[in-house]
């Protein structure tokens, strides 16, 4: 007879021990341990091996691109890697309320109507619900089968029997259900096992899988990191829910290039691809104002523009504040120990804001340059040229250092119509001369000095 086992789980990190603890071993954190009762198979101990023998075989051979279904939606299907792959499994991750139904049905609608067959089980609103989106997105002639459920068993048993599926959006994996797990849905267990249910089936019934998933507030998938190395795929929806911006970023790819980003609009229609974000990052941007500086960014293989804004405002007592939105604050506080320690630009006191404008998050060190222009500028009330872009990391030494891709922020910034480019000192390394769209003026920085004199008006200033 099958044994019960029975286990603690932490719901944070997914590890596991015998014995229930108020405090996870592995991760620290408190209360999140649940017990599980698993079943535990007769292992093949004292058995000789029953299993087949593996084929091995050699590094070379054909092996053919994945074929694509792309989506329709191309920001979609760039962050894919070109478009879903058949028999593949990508999990949608994201705040409530960011977006993810909304970008899932459009996607699963836009696919029906170019003649796939796509079924969307929708286990967090009901059937009137989803028909009420459609309505609203303008879907709703989409040939889309709907259905609301949430067990796992009858999910199957309805797959098992189909054919020609393209494409399964299971929204969300939280609301899904598995009778022989004891534990609630959402739970490490239930994810887990209806995940791995599900994915089989993917797998044998040779269709696309969409899994969407809600994130918890520290920014790990609930139920949790167990389901993203489950899948080939796993894409972020991501922003500021006071923001009309949607990014999806695409964290893991096994078919594709990863750091990939998909940028959309929010609109009473529903999702609206953006083909250029560095305007519309940009559009709001006034000129002459001090603390504000253009960073010429990347984010995948696209670059992207956004006016990185600093205010510095009395402390009024007390430890000085440093707030930051869209970027590491880490990062802030090294760069004006910088300033202030290599570049003497005293701001100790000061309360520092940093902000990037239009709800992106920046993760590149190439923002240094453009954060610590715009703090110059602030710290001396001296306006940014306005033409210009930034970019470049600052190192502990106030040594500003060389960063990737260079040609393309460049011409990104040429193609907005900006007139110039302060980056870091070109170091002659002999190869091949880098391609300077023509009339971009560059200001090459060797040191933060060099471009706090800029602001303190201890060199001209470049423009
Ligand atoms: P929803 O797609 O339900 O978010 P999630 O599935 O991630 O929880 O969207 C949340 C709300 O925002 C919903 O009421 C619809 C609204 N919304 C729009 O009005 N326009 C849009 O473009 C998007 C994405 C959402
Ligand atoms: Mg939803």
């Amino acid at each position: 007879m099958a044994k019960t086992a029975s286990r603690y789980v932490c719901q944070n990190c997914g590890a596991s021990t015998p014995k229930w603890a108020g405090r996870c071993d592995a991760c620290g954190e408190w209360n999140t341990l649940v017990e599980e009762t698993t079943e535990a198979r007769p292992g093949p101990a004292g058995r000789a091996s029953t299993g087949k023998r593996v084929t091995f075989v050699g590094l070379e051979g054909s092996a053919s691109p994945p074929p694509r279904a792309e989506t329709g939606i191309a920001e979609l299907d760039r962050v894919l890697g070109g478009g879903l792959v058949p028999a593949s499994v990508v999990l949608v991750g994201g705040d409530p309320g960011i977006g993810k139904s909304t970008l899932m049905l459009q996607a699963a609608a836009t696919l029906a109507r170019a003649g796939k067959r796509v079924m969307y089980i929708s286990g967090e609103e009901s059937i009137d619900q989803v028909r009420l989106r459609a309505r609203r997105l303008d879907l709703a002639d989409a040939p889309l089968e709907l259905a609301a459920a949430i067990n796992v068993r009858d999910i199957a048993a309805s797959l098992e029997a189909e054919r020609d599926l393209s494409l399964v959006v299971i929204d969300s994996i939280q609301t899904m259900w598995l009778d022989t797990i004891e534990s609630a849905p959402g739970t490490v267990a239930q994810v887990r096992a209806t995940s791995f249910e599900l994915i089989r089936l993917a797998k044998s019934r040779g269709f696309s899988l969409v899994l969407v998933g809600h994130v918890t507030k520290e920014g790990a998938l609930a139920g949790p990191r167990v389901l993203e190395h489950m899948v080939d795929a796993v894409l972020y929806f991501e922003g500021d829910r006071g923001h009309q911006f949607r990014i999806l970023r695409g964290v893991k790819n096994r078919f594709g290039a990863t750091d990939e980003i998909g940028v959309f609009e929010m609109t009473d229609r529903g999702l609206a691809e953006v083909p250029n974000p560095s305007a519309l990052f940009l559009a709001e941007r006034r000129g002459n104002i001090a603390g504000s500086a253009v960073f010429a960014g990347l984010e995948g293989t696209r670059p992207v523009l956004v006016e990185v804004q600093a205010l510095l405002a009395p402390n009024q007592g007390g430890t000085p504040r440093r707030a930051v939105v869209g970027w590491d604050s880490g990062r802030l506080s090294m760069l004006l120990a910088v300033l202030e320690t290599r570049a003497g630009l005293r701001m100790g006191s000061t309360d520092v804001y940093l902000n990037i404008a239009g709800g992106l998050r920046v993760q590149e060190p190439a923002a240094d340059l453009a954060v610590a222009a715009a703090l110059a500028s602030a710290a001396t009330d001296t306006p940014t040229n306005a033409g210009m872009v930034y970019f470049g990391e600052v190192g502990l030494s106030g040594e500003v250092r060389q960063v990737a891709q260079a040609e393309a922020r460049l011409k990104e910034a040429h193609k907005l119509g900006f007139e110039g480019a302060c980056l870091p000192r070109r170091i002659a390394r002999g190869g091949r001369k880098m391609a300077v769209p023509d009339g971009l003026k560059l200001d090459e920085i060797g040191h933060l000095t060099d471009l706090v004199s800029i602001f303190t008006g201890k060199k001209p200033a470049a423009d």
